[in-house]
């Protein structure tokens, strides 16, 4: 058999650490729209009643970075230092945005509270975009209706896909993901390979990286263009947007930080929406906060239940779960928290939602990376039915899962993993007494599929795990849930599922 990618990404599926601030996703843009905003901020009088307020921000934001790179001699420390730096520190001052904010000072000759405070009034312009439902063409639609801040930004309903479109009826073919922890998703790269540090930089991980699940996107901004301008989504237009956003009670403030003049052109206003929404995104204590039982565990700060940590083990065994081997658990070689995702694209051969409008077509199928959302891959067949390794952190929050949404609960999704293949029956239709397995990808196409360890049986064969350990696996998956605080009851978030 030909070595399909799964072949490539087998020697890839070792728990590696990775780093956590990647080349690229939501991050890397900053310094790009700090930069475009030199204008706006040259005109910023440096004793502006802003000024002293951001220094002092920025002086936070600077402390935040440097915890981050002095204390790597200790493992916990660095994690806590990490975590608390973002804590403290007010919007968009993590460690990326500390960076970027180095550069673009000394690219635009501001002074670092000059970049913070633009930082600083572009995260808040995008958080009230975010909640705006006047941005889309039924005005009743913002990016928080998918993507709420209660369920770790995905959404509050169990729906596999979510309504939209002008009469708010139409639906795509995809479940909203979480927003949370994208901040180091890599860039898209057909042969990703890590750095010297993060592991063995002469393995060629294969496809990694990129924003939405099938990768097609690398920047928050360019994201934040689909939603709005799908007619199955936001349905808007630049127009639409840039008159919603000069009658919204926060268009003096955008005025303010984009320039004067911005509305008189859409385009214009339209790509600072975009801006402002990326930015927002990075918010570190909203975004990646790291505040999850487990991460309190990992720094020493609390102790899982019996059942969470055999959970942790099942999750880590290679020979059991081997989750871990995609959903990284384990901190990075320098100290950072595992971010449960090594950010592959992975075909594990989903079964079809035959609930979804698009699949009443026998003839369409969501192949991922090779389209028919992503058009540069088309007719790659060694790029179709994969879909990026999503993080489960906050996993528990959500009420949907896989890319086509189709179980609604934790335990179904585990169950497909460990009996997918010793009891296909169970997950694919049945007809005239065979199994349609991996209906939901042309049979050309099947070398593509995973068959590492829990894939790795054939019907017959006993399950990857029993029925406790099943049950301790999901346990440890609740620990995951951002917002723990000492003294909760076990399994913080379980209720949530
Ligand atoms: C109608 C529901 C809906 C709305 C409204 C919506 N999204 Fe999404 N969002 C999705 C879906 C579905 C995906 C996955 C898309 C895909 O894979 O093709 C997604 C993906 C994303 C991602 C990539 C996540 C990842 O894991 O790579 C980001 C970032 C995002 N949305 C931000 C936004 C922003 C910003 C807005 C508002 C401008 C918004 N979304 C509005 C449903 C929605
Ligand atoms: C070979 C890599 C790989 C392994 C091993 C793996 N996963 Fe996944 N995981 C993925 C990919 C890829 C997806 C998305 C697949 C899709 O939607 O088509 C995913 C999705 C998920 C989801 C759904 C998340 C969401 O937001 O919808 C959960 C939960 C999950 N995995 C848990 C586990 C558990 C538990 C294990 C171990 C039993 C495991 N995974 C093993 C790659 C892997």
């Amino acid at each position: 058999m030909r070595p399909g990618l799964a072949g490539i990404r087998k020697a890839a599926v070792q728990p590696r650490a990775r780093r956590r601030a990647g080349p690229a996703g939501i991050g890397a843009v900053l310094v790009v729209a700090l930069a475009a905003m030199t204008m706006t901020l040259a005109a910023c009088d440096a004793d502006s009643p802003t000024a002293e307020p951001a220094a002092e921000a920025g002086a936070k934001a600077d402390r935040g970075a440097k915890a981050q790179v002095n204390s790597s001699a200790d493992v916990n420390a660095k994690a806590n230092a990490g975590a608390e730096a973002q804590a403290n520190a007010s919007p968009a001052s993590g460690p990326m945005a500390a960076s970027a904010m180095k550069v673009a000072a000394h690219e635009t000759g501001q002074t670092r509270a000059q970049v913070y405070e633009s930082v600083r009034q572009m995260s808040a312009l995008g958080k009230q975009l975010f909640f705006d439902a006047s941005l889309s063409g039924s005005g009743k639609l913002a990016c928080a209706s998918c993507h709420s801040p209660d369920h770790g930004f995905s959404p509050a309903n169990s729906l596999s896909v979510q309504l939209g479109g002008n009469d708010m009826h139409r639906t795509g073919m995809r479940a909203a993901p979480t927003l949370k922890y994208l901040q180091s998703v890599p860039a898209f790269a057909e042969h990703y390979h890590e750095s010297d540090d993060e592991g063995d930089e002469s393995v060629d991980a294969g496809p990694t990286g990129g924003l939405t699940w099938d990768g097609r996107v690398d920047r928050g901004s360019d994201q934040a263009r689909i939603p709005l301008l799908s007619s199955f989504e936001m349905g808007s237009t630049p127009a639409k947007v840039t008159a919603a956003v000069t009658a919204a009670p926060y268009a003096d403030a955008f005025r303010a930080a984009f320039g004067e003049h911005i509305f008189d052109s859409d385009d214009a206003t339209f790509k600072a929406v975009l801006q402002a929404l990326e930015t927002f995104e990075q918010t570190p204590e909203l975004f990646y906060p790291y505040t999850s039982k487990y991460d309190a565990y990992l720094a020493g700060k609390a102790q899982l239940t019996k059942a969470e940590l055999h959970g942790l083990q099942v999750f880590n065994d290679e020979k059991k779960g081997n989750c871990a081997s995609c959903h990284i658990s384990q901190r990075t070689m320098d100290g950072a928290p595992p971010q449960f995702s090594d950010f592959g694209l992975i075909a594990i051969g989903v079964p079809r939602n035959r609930a979804l409008a698009v699949n009443r077509d026998p003839h369409f199928y969501d192949l991922g990376a090779c389209g028919p959302e992503r058009t540069d891959l088309k007719g790659r067949a060694e790029f179709c039915g994969i879909f990026r390794t999503p993080t489960l952190r906050n996993v528990a929050l959500k009420k949907s899962f896989f890319h086509n949404g189709i179980y609604h609960s934790l335990d179904q999704v585990v169950r497909f993993y460990v009996q997918r293949d010793t009891n296909p029956e169970k997950f694919y239709p049945v007809s005239k007494g065979k199994v349609q397995k991996f209906d939901d990808l042309p049979q050309r196409y099947w070398a593509n599929l995973n068959t590492e360890p829990p894939f790795d049986r054939k019907p017959g064969d006993k399950p990857a795990l029993d029925e406790a350990e099943i049950k301790d696996l999901v346990a440890f998956l609740n620990t995951l849930t951002d917002g723990y605080k000492a003294g909760n009851k076990p399994g913080n978030g379980a209720a949530a599922n």
